[in-house]
Formats: C-alpha cells, structure tokens, sequence
C-alpha cells in the first residue's frame, strides 16, 4: 500500500500508547514524530522498538535544537546516531550554524537519509502582517546555505513552494472540517495543505484522538489519492 505524506506525531503519555498508535497507522503513514515528552522517559530504545514494529516508517525526531554552533551540531549528529530520520533545528540559528550543519547532513546523508528540518514561525503563533516576511527571512537564510528542509504553517506553503520549488516543505497545524484547533492558530486541512505545496503533514492530535482511526486514514488516503 502507497503511504501517506503523513508525520504522525507520537504525542501521547506512555510508550504502549505510542507503539499501539503505529500499529494501528503503520500501512498508512510515512513517519512517526517524537518530541521530547516520550524521548525524555524511554529514548533511544523507543525508535528501536518502533522500527521493530514498522521497519519502513521514518524516524522524526522533534528537539528544536538552538544552541551555539559546536552544541548544535553535536546534537543533531546524536540524533542521527540514535536512528532519526528527520531531525529539527530553529531556523533562526544563525548562519555559523547553518554553514556547519550544510556540511554535517551531506556528511551524514552518505551513509543513509538524513534530513534537517528548519522551523520557521510556529503554526501555533498568530497571523500578522509580519509573518510571511518573517518565515521568508529564515527560509532564506536555510536555503541559501544549500539546505532545503523547512517546517512552516500551510498557510505560508503555497508562497515558499512557489520561490522554492525543491524545498522539503513540512506543516504541522493541520486539521480536519469541525476539528477544534487547540493552541494551532494557522491550518489548514490535510487536502489544502498538499495541494498548498506541503512535501509532508504533521499530524497530531486530529489523527491520534480519532475514534475510529483505520476508517479516518483509509478515508484519508481515498480522498488524498484522488
Ligand atoms: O496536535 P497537533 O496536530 O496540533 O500537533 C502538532 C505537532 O507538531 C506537535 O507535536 C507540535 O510539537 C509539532 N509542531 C508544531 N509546529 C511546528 C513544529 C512542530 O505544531 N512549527
């Protein structure tokens, strides 16, 4: 079966929750998300026992590194030791960082895939006349140091595809029709989103609190396929 470009964000409590969770959505999605809620209690040992569930899902570790250079970069290489496929790093980092960081995922991506992916305005942060003009001054920054993964709103997907069309664009704050929207402030819907430019979706908790999840991603792919 064709996978989704679907990030399933493993935000929940317990590690039997999150292995139950990629049971059940393996078929369907690409990666699994982990940020440091469920790194912090079980670690590395976590995307072992994911990859023994599901060998072909990717690893995407969420940490949001921003540190100086030398930190920066040794942390992004542990995340690529401890198995993650994806790793995210503030875009804002500085251009020191960045120029680093070029180097360490060419380095790294000879030996297997590897990608960094910079967060730009968080889909949680309110709209305003500012925003587009702040993710384009990160996006910038990123892409002129020759890396070309970004993590931004759907609502500034459609413009970053547009000036980059190579870009390895990925958008959390997606939610379905009637779906409360929690802290996100700019979503979209998973169609809108892709059709926007979106390379890959973060989806947290409009995929993992669904009642009936084998019926929502069979739905979801039908619809997405179309
Ligand atoms: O539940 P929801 O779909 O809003 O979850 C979004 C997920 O994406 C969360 O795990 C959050 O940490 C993450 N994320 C985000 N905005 C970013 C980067 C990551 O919401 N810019």
């Amino acid at each position: 079966m064709k996978k989704l470009p679907i990030f399933s964000a493993l935000d929940l409590e317990t590690k039997d929750q999150a292995l139950s969770l990629v049971q059940s959505t393996q078929n369907y999605v690409q990666a699994y998300k982990i940020g440091p809620r469920l790194f912090l209690s079980y670690g590395k040992k976590l995307i072992a026992d994911i990859k023994q569930l599901a060998p072909s899902a990717q690893i995407f570790l969420d940490f949001k590194f921003y540190d100086i250079p030398s930190s920066t970069v040794e942390a992004v290489r542990s995340a690529f030791q401890a198995g993650a496929d994806f790793v995210t790093v503030h875009a804002g980092v500085g251009q020191e960082t960045l120029n680093l960081l070029y180097q360490l995922e060419c380095e790294l991506s000879q030996e297997r895939f590897f990608k960094i992916l910079f967060v730009t305005v968080l889909s949680s942060a309110s709209p305003s006349s500012e925003t587009e003009k702040v993710v384009f001054n990160l996006a910038d920054s990123v892409y002129k140091t020759g890396l070309k993964g970004l993590v931004c709103s759907p609502w500034e997907a459609k413009a970053l595809r547009d000036k980059y069309p190579d870009v390895f664009l990925v958008t959390p704050g997606i939610r379905c029709e009637g779906d409360s929207k929690g802290d996100q402030k700019r979503v979209m819907t998973p169609l809108k989103a892709l059709q926007a430019g979106s390379s890959a979706l973060v989806m947290g908790r409009s995929l993992i609190t669904h009642p009936n999840l084998e019926d929502f991603l069979r739905k979801l792919s039908q619809l997405l396929e179309k």
